[in-house]
């Protein structure tokens, strides 16, 4: 078998057979009469890393700040199919109302980084950090985590964070105690916590395998206590392709996420959310040259948009992500039809108390961003 077809076979894992071999054209067909005739009735929210035969259906596309608001404000649709990953979809669905459905076409879009810090290993952390710091850390919890772990921190009486707004939540949180545990993405953390003046060596890191603190000075001093997780898209930005990009284009500039490790913002000119990397070029001159540090679905649709600038992903090999990618026009289709069949597949439903608790945790980010 080609490799071609393997991958077609794993696509299509879970996937009704009657959607494995129609046309673009029937799909997209069918997906466009199905909007017209639920109306108001379905609202589809799609993540800017989501492919163009999906996205292109999406009646919001955003990153994940403004797919959470959205979905907080929209009491009015039935059904919501939401386009990204799994973690947001449990997002939505904790924001929504109970007659409100979250369908996520397919259930293998999970986030790796959400993965990285799961409840027990959590808890087990907290245990250990509140024996040695006492009652100074306020937990935070990058949205990017699952349902479990934001009401793990709306316990506490902390809150999420997207990369949008993680330096005011992260000034906040120090407001309200002397220093905060980041979960699960220490990158953002770091560089977050960098930006606003923390330097590294007040940073210490929680790697939940070992279930130890790593540290070189007196963990006293510590303010930032990273939680070991990382994305595994943005990990595959490294210094080697800056200074490839650097050599070939003495001329570009280099934008990446938040989520790309310290080295890699550190020699980049510019660093920020997808929101801002979109507006940014959104904003540029016409004739600039751009090396971009994301998703690679998200710069090749920022390179089709904008045939006046010189767009290049900051590695050749472009990232996919590729659990985003999981969504697809047949699983949209297929999330759609059993919609109008009176059989909602894959509905996405956190459980009563945990979403008590990372309602809490959510709203003290709404109310901030
Ligand atoms: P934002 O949408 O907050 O930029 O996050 C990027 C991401 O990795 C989503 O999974
Ligand atoms: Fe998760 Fe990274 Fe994919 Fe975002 S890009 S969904 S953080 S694996």
């Amino acid at each position: 078998m080609s490799v071609l077809q393997v991958l077609q076979e794993q696509k299509n894992i879970g996937l009704p057979e009657k959607y494995h071999n129609l046309s673009v054209e029937e799909m997209e067909r069918r997906v466009k009469e199905i909007k017209d005739d639920l109306g108001d009735k379905l609202f589809i929210p799609g993540h800017h890393y989501q492919k163009d035969e999906v996205i292109q259906f999406s009646d919001s596309a955003g990153d994940s700040l403004q797919l959470a608001q959205v979905s907080a404000r929209n009491s009015k649709a039935e059904y919501i199919v939401f386009c990204g990953v799994h973690f947001m979809a449990e997002t939505a669905d904790i924001l929504t109302t109970e007659a409100q459905k979250v369908i996520l076409p397919d259930m293998r879009a999970g986030c790796s980084m959400a993965d990285m810090a799961d409840i027990h290993q959590t808890e087990k952390a907290w245990k250990e950090l509140q024996s040695m710091f006492g009652d100074t850390i306020l937990p935070l919890t990058y949205v990017n985590s699952t349902a479990a772990i934001k009401a793990f921190v709306g316990k506490y009486g902390g809150a999420t964070v997207t990369s949008s707004n993680a330096h005011t939540m992260v000034k906040w949180a120090l407001k309200e105690k002397q220093r905060i545990l980041f979960l699960p993405d220490q990158h953002l953390g770091r560089n977050t916590a960098y930006d606003l003046g923390i330097p590294l060596d007040k940073m210490a890191v929680w790697d939940p395998i070992q279930n130890e603190l790593i540290y070189d000075g007196n963990p006293e001093e510590a303010i930032v206590i990273l939680w070991k997780g990382h994305c595994s898209v943005h990990e595959n930005f490294t210094v080697k392709n800056i200074e490839n990009v650097r050599k070939q284009y003495p001329e570009m500039n280099i934008i990446v996420h938040p989520e790309c490790s310290r080295e890699v913002v550190e020699l980049s000119d510019d660093n920020g959310s997808t929101k801002y990397i979109i507006e940014t070029i959104e904003k540029a001159e016409p004739g600039t040259s751009w090396a971009i540090g994301t998703e690679m679905n998200l710069v090749n649709r920022l390179i089709q948009n904008h045939p006046d600038k010189h767009i290049i992903s900051l590695n050749p090999y472009m990232c996919p992500c590729l659990t985003m990618n999981r969504i697809d026009l047949p699983h949209l289709l297929w999330a759609l039809e059993s919609i109008v069949d009176g059989d909602p597949i894959n509905i996405i439903s956190v459980d009563e108390e945990v979403s008590n608790y990372a309602i809490a945790a959510l709203d003290r980010m709404l109310e901030r961003a």
